[in-house]
């Protein structure tokens, strides 16, 4: 029997081969359908019933054991970007997670919990709720007897009609390392506009940001607590060709707003301390 099967729920959740023949959760609401798959415990798509996609998913994506996904919601832990005896993002986003529990919630909603294989004195659980929203919980415990620190994100890729008309709202007056120019800047505009590869580290900002999206006539709304950075990323048309696994013309329709605790914000718990990072991802018309 395959072991997902106990975990599904008539109606609600299925067990299903993914792309490449990996397998997935096939999640079915009221108000949204999502694909979460084990590799990574990665929510490859979440869509609003009637409404084009949330979350962007590569064309060119790998669906492959030991690659990244590109697209949906890669989850980075314990490292962000290279670090040493690390892979790059660390190894949570290629590593086939267990599925613990699935349950039905009475305003319609369903509740997924994995846990993370391989960790000695640490535990790495991922709550994902599906329903009105997306509700993603990632919590860190630490039960050894030293103190374990980590970075983190849910490096989130959302999907947007037109790349040069879209903004991201909520980042005013926060120091932001851009990436591109290895520079610390402040952001002094309301809204973030894309004319260029764009790599911005956002940091000490607990802020809900605004994708405001008008050719899909669509807002999406960002809200996190237990993360104090904020990645905002579209890698424009050099770095577009560059990468292998990702469209040349799909930088126009996908933007990242990922958040998470990176390099100067990592984590640090005491023996026996926990943290959670949450984040809660809404959709509704551009007003
Ligand atoms: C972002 C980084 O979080 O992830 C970028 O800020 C990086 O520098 C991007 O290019 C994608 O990384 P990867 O490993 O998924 O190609």
């Amino acid at each position: 029997m395959n072991p997902l099967e106990r975990h599904e729920i008539p109606g609600r959740v299925s067990a299903i081969a993914g792309k490449g023949g990996l397998p997935a959760l096939h999640v079915e609401t009221p108000a949204s359908i999502a694909v979460i798959y084990l590799h990574g415990a990665h929510v490859a798509s979440w869509d609003r019933r009637g409404e084009p996609p949330v979350l962007f998913l590569s064309e060119a994506s790998s669906f492959e054991p030991d690659k990244p996904i590109r697209g949906g919601v890669p989850l980075i832990f314990p490292s962000f970007g290279a670090r040493e005896g690390q892979p790059f993002h660390g190894f949570a986003r290629i590593t086939t997670w267990d599925l613990t529990e699935s349950l039905a919630l009475e305003d319609g909603s369903v509740r997924l919990r994995f846990t993370l294989p391989g960790l000695k004195d640490q535990t790495a659980s991922f709550v994902v709720t599906v329903g009105e929203s997306l509700r993603m919980e990632l919590t860190a415990t630490n039960h050894g007897t030293a103190d374990f620190t980590f970075e983190n994100c849910l490096h989130t890729y959302f999907t947007i009609g037109d790349i040069h008309r879209t903004e991201v709202r909520g980042l005013k007056g926060v120091t932001y390392h851009d990436q591109p120019s290895g520079s610390q800047r402040v952001e002094e505009n309301d809204s973030i506009r894309f004319t260029a590869e764009t790599d911005r580290i956002y940091q000490n900002t607990d802020a809900a940001t605004v994708i405001a999206d008008p050719a899909l006539g669509r807002t999406i709304v960002i809200r996190k607590s237990g993360s104090r950075s904020t990645v905002v990323w579209n890698p424009w048309i050099e770095k577009a060709k560059r990468m292998p696994d990702f469209g040349d013309d799909e930088y126009l329709r996908m933007v990242c707003v990922e958040s998470g605790n990176v390099r100067e914000h990592a984590i640090t718990l005491a023996p026996g301390g926990s943290h959670t990072l949450a984040v809660e991802i809404a959709a509704c018309p551009l007003e």
